[in-house]
């Protein structure tokens, strides 16, 4: 059976409704929401407390997938007690039950271990988090490491759906552009989203042939914020004049941001054969789901 940390959040539940698709036996922690995970499948966890006992029961553990935390940048600055309880203490709770059932951890980390400062870090380059987000990834991918001999670290960069109004990156821009919204975008910062798909796909076959070690996962375009959006804007045949190209300084975030929000994913698309999703063919996903013709 396959345990997802985090079933009830963005990427969790599409890891849940994967396994369960192709008939793995599959359950899944939830905090605040269960959505819709199925009743008998879902285990509440709060890793606020190093409370585990209900995982310690399960029966015929074989894979934990770690997708949970709290991922605001903001939150994890400013609650940063709490986050790091969730984000770091009790997730190597949690680890140390993996080590004493011999399983191999997966973990979710992120590209912000990187400083931000090159457009295509590579697996092993200097891991230098500006934030405390990024600072609190890192701790829990160096006791994985420390600890384990076999391990999958994925260091995502942002992940997209393309699922009506999934409120994820694109789709969130669509929904404004359709009710006549402007968006509001940074032209300093750069970004290289990747298609929830390809992280599953990937993460399985990184799985299913036995690998191990640290990973890096971005889209296959670097961009800045506001040239996606134009790019949006234009796909779905909307007015530029809608777009209001801002920096990033203008949105009054406390927390430090990176100015490049990308990696280099040689190592896994050389490592599963896989092909990234191309931006436009994820518009033309996100056409389909909300049933638009494109001319
Ligand atoms: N999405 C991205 O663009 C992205 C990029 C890089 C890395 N990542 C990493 O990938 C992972 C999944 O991201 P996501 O976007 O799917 O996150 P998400 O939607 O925010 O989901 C977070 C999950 O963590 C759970 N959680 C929150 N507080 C908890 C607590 N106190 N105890 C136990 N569980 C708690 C949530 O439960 P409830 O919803 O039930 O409260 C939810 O299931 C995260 O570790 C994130 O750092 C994500």
């Amino acid at each position: 059976m396959i345990l997802i940390v985090g079933a009830s959040g963005f990427i969790g539940t599409k890891f849940y409704h994967y396994f369960k698709e192709n008939k793995v036996s599959v359950r899944g922690t939830y905090f605040s929401k269960a959505g819709d995970l199925n009743k008998e499948d879902r285990i509440y966890l709060d890793l606020k407390n190093g409370n585990i006992e209900e995982i310690k029961g399960l029966k015929n553990l074989r894979r934990i997938i770690f997708c949970h935390g709290i991922s605001d940048i903001e939150i994890c600055r400013d609650k940063k007690d709490l986050s790091h309880a969730v984000n770091v203490i009790n997730t190597i709770t949690l680890l140390k039950y993996c080590k004493d059932l011999n399983i191999t951890p997966i973990y979710l980390s992120t590209s912000m271990v990187f400083d931000g400062e090159s457009e295509l870090p590579k697996e092993s380059d200097d891991l230098k988090p500006v934030s405390e987000y990024g600072k609190q990834k890192l701790e829990v991918e160096r006791f994985i490491i420390n600890n384990f001999d076999k391990y999958i670290i994925l260091r995502l960069t942002k992940v997209f759906g393309v699922g009506k109004c999934d409120n994820t990156l694109f789709t969130a821009w669509l929904d404004k552009l359709m009710k006549k919204e402007n968006i509001i975008a940074a032209s300093d910062v750069f970004i290289s989203p990747v298609y929830v798909m390809d992280v599953l796909s990937m993460t399985d076959f990184l799985i299913e042939n036995n690998r191990s070690g640290v990973y890096n996962l971005g889209g296959n375009e670097i961009l800045r914020i506001s040239d996606f959006a134009k790019k949006l804007t234009i796909f779905f045949n909307y007015d530029l004049a809608c777009i209001k190209e801002v920096s990033i300084n203008d949105f009054g975030f406390q927390e430090k941001r990176p100015k490049f929000n990308s990696v280099d994913s040689t190592k896994i698309r050389r490592d599963s054969g896989a092909r990234i999703t191309a931006v436009d063919d994820c518009f033309k996903l996100i056409a389909d789901n909300y049933k638009i013709t494109i001319n």
